[in-house]
């Protein structure tokens, strides 16, 4: 069995990387943002508070893996709240208990995150670090949010995604890093294609 662990920042290009290299390999694949995002959510539907480590520790639980819908769960607003949520020990200890048992699923699996090198799959058999800098994927947000019929301006963008790499980066568990072992992709100057092929190159070599 083997287990691929992709983490990066907020549109460094490591959900549609993931997405290709399961599908490449036939492994299944977990967006671990996407548990995160439904708590979020979860919390925000029920009218709850977003600062209530209990509360929010008691909707982790009750999260369903197999009922994580990208579309509905990937509003702007679910993503920042997401990473309030997700500064909270006991949230995290519970979507970690959920992301390692879908970790273990035959013949292998995919996840993207912050921590899955770190702390959720540390001797998963690949590690990649996917990142661009903030103005570049603050360009391919907007330019993703324009093409879909929607409005946004360049300097927001780039203010929220510097603000969510702050949090992310900053927190004190299990802090968005690239594990020790973790190779580097900087998608900065590369099409997905060329992302993709350099993401194949690396796994092949280490599953050799
Ligand atoms: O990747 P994303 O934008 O869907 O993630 C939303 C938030 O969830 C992100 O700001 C931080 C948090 N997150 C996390 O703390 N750990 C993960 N493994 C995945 C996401």
């Amino acid at each position: 069995m083997t287990t691929i662990a992709i983490d990066g920042p907020a549109a460094a290009g490591k959900g549609t990387l993931s997405r290709l290299i399961a599908g490449a390999y036939g492994f299944h694949h977990l967006d671990t943002g996407l548990t995160y995002r439904a708590v979020a959510k979860a919390l925000i539907d029920a009218g709850l508070p977003l600062d209530d480590e209990s509360v929010a520790a008691h909707a982790a639980r009750e999260i369903d893996l197999s009922g994580l819908d990208r579309a509905t769960l990937s509003a702007h607003a679910i993503g920042d709240a997401a990473s309030k949520i997700a500064v909270m020990p006991e949230v995290r200890r519970a979507l970690v208990a959920a992301q390692q048992a879908f970790s273990r699923k035959a013949p292998g699996t995919v996840l993207d995150g912050r921590d899955i090198g770190t702390v959720v799959c540390p001797d998963a058999e690949v590690k990649l670090y996917v990142t661009a800098s903030p103005e570049i994927r603050a360009r391919r947000r907007r330019d993703e949010i324009v093409t879909g019929g929607g409005q946004a301006d360049y300097a927001t963008v780039l203010s929220d995604i510097e603000r969510r790499d702050a949090r992310d980066m900053g927190r004190t568990d299990s802090p968005l890093r690239p594990a020790a072992d973790a190779h580097l992709i900087d998608t900065s100057t590369m099409s997905i294609e060329t992302a993709f092929q350099a993401a194949r190159a690396i796994i092949d070599a280490a599953l050799e």
